[in-house]
């Protein structure tokens, strides 16, 4: 088996020191890897046509480099509701505080990623970008704020700023340049373009009957698809839309489904282009605006003035709302169509390590159904999974990393804490860390609605219990009893043990949902406080520090 075996903290720093040449700096602020892969991306191609390259995380990038820095770019993610991703936090903070340095010697370009759908779009690269013109720094070229689609955006941006910077670092040599466009062209690799056809291989329920909750533990096949990945990795799936969402939306607007519009260069029927490429499900304030430019409807108009209203209006609601409540809109198919954004692929935390199971993926699903105005609404990928897949069927894939999600060396412990369908990734831990031998202990904290009927991978947990290779497992079933108990709940009850374990080298991993996340850091806190006898702000140090030795790991959705 060829998997590949990553070292923790492998260096991101492309560097070839040359003081004649100009320099240029490249910080990325990345919480699930994208702005690192680009960051990266960029520093190549950059030191490929003759300039002088660092690519640094914010967090390993020395604050008094500032002085030396000739060009800076920056590639920014932003997280949750406009926060700095983990590792740019402190870079953050030191740009906008009052240690923050004059500079007027430093020409800069931001680009940031971000999610449309969130309020706080693009925060972080709208910040760093105003910080900097504000510390006296020139711009080269204007920021480019990207959509989950970032991959041309992020190209133009490039492009731009390659263009200035070979301009103004007058230019490398012809012939270097000439060697350097032959060697980026790219190695071809799937993507959202260019997806891999993977066979579903088995397809089970998780869940006992009764439950509340269906989650779906999903085998895909990679045969003869070369795809690696490596544990923490996630899974990109490209779902279709449901087919009875998408005739009453074209039958609520008015058109015929045969019609044909044009969406990214190419020519299709309007149901297809609503069924594979357009998402209809997700309502955000920048799509209700365009859309209330298509319709002179009173209550629309109103609803789009009162930002309470409007943010409470979106929330679980989606297009086929919208035609059938605020019609009639003025429009034909493709103007329609102009006004929807390409469907995000969905990402799922791989469930398995390639190790264990050569040329498969596994992931682990929770489907979203629920009800809002009388009607069923599905999560588009999960239930997509869910209701029109089978085994023998394919889908569309593939591989996103997860460079902050990574296993340490095979000697350190870890504390894993998922709850819900946030156990996946750790399955892919155990597995990898059974299959190489590791000797570092494990330790998982697992939590669910209900014992009998959620409690996920069970035979499995039990299975590496026995043998050893799960060192602790705690489990916290909210539901069994009259009051909630959660995983948290659980690691304060051992918070002598965890503190143990946290001073005798462990990494700690956090994946699930942003509110359990945010319970689970105030638990560690409390913890590190207590058992270590510190002050609150010397615990939150102490976290700090173990998120900068990559010792605290989090995916959180
Ligand atoms: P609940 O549904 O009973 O509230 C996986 O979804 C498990 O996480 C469930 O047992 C769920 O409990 C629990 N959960 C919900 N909110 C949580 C939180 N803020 N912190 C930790 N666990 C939580």
């Amino acid at each position: 088996i060829d998997a590949p075996v990553e070292k923790i903290a492998s260096p991101s720093v492309v560097q070839s020191p040359s003081p004649a040449k100009k320099h240029v700096t490249i910080l990325y602020a990345s919480q699930t890897g994208n702005a690192q892969k680009l960051a990266e991306k960029y520093g190549n191609q950059l030191q490929q046509l003759g300039l002088d390259v660092t690519v640094s995380s914010m967090s390993d990038f020395k604050t008094n480099a500032l002085k030396k820095v000739q060009y800076l770019l920056i590639v920014a993610s932003t997280h949750g509701e406009g926060e700095p991703p983990d590792n740019a936090i402190s870079f953050h903070n030191f740009l906008h505080g009052k240690r923050a340095p004059k500079l007027d010697h430093v020409t800069f370009a931001v680009l940031s990623l971000g999610d449309s759908s969130y309020e706080y779009f693009c925060q972080t690269g709208k910040d760093f970008d105003l910080q900097l013109e504000k510390l006296g720094a020139k711009r080269l070229v204007e920021r480019v704020d990207c959509d989950l689609d970032y991959a041309e955006p992020a190209e133009k941006w490039f492009e731009a700023v390659k263009d200035k910077l070979l301009g103004e670092a007058a230019a490398a040599p012809a012939n270097i340049q000439e060697a350097a466009a032959t060697t980026l062209q790219e190695v071809k690799e799937y993507s959202r373009k260019n997806p891999f056809h993977a066979e579903i291989i088995e397809k089970i329920n998780l869940n006992g009957r009764g439950s509340n909750k269906e989650t779906i533990h999903l085998e895909l096949s990679l045969e003869d698809s070369g795809i690696v990945f490596e544990p923490g990795d996630c899974l990109a799936i490209i779902p279709f839309n449901n087919k009875h969402l998408v005739d009453s939306l074209i039958a609520s607007l008015g058109f015929d489904p045969r019609e044909q519009v044009v969406v990214d260069e190419s020519t299709l029927s309007l149901e297809e282009a609503l069924l594979n490429t357009l998402e209809i499900t997700l309502l955000t304030k920048p799509l209700m605006r365009k859309l209330a430019e298509f319709t002179e409807n009173e209550k629309f108009h109103a609803l789009l003035e009162d930002p309470e209203a409007l943010k409470q209006y979106i929330e679980g609601r989606d297009l086929l709302d919208v035609a059938t409540q605020f019609g009639p809109f003025q429009w034909d198919a493709q103007t329609f169509v102009n006004c929807l954004r390409k469907m995000p692929a969905r990402q799922y935390s791989i469930s398995s390590s390639l190790s264990a199971y050569p040329d498969e993926a596994h992931v682990t699903i929770g489907v979203v159904r629920y009800e809002v105005d009388g009607r069923e609404r599905h999560g588009v990928c999960s239930t997509y999974i869910a209701d029109q897949l089978d085994v023998g069927d394919q889908v569309q894939v593939y591989v996103q990393k997860n460079p902050n999600f990574k296993l340490p060396d095979d000697e350190t412990p870890i504390i894993m804490i998922g709850p819900g369908t946030g156990v996946a990734p750790f399955r892919a831990f155990v597995q990898e860390r059974e299959e190489r031998g590791a000797s570092g202990e494990n330790w998982l904290f697992f939590g669910d609605q209900h014992f009998m009927t959620d409690f996920l991978y069970q035979k499995e947990w039990l299975g590496w219990l026995k043998s050893g290779v799960l060192t602790k497992l705690d489990v916290a079933f909210s539901r069994d009893q009259e009051e909630k108990v959660y995983v948290q709940h659980k690691m304060l009850k051992k918070a002598k043990e965890f503190y143990e374990w946290l001073e005798k080298g462990a990494a700690v991993y956090v994946c699930g949902d942003k509110e359990m996340a945010k319970d689970v850091q105030e638990a560690i806190v409390q913890i590190i406080q207590e058992q270590g006898n510190k002050s609150e702000e010397e615990a939150r140090e102490y976290l700090e520090e173990l998120r900068k030795q990559k010792r605290y790991q989090r995916d959180v959705y």
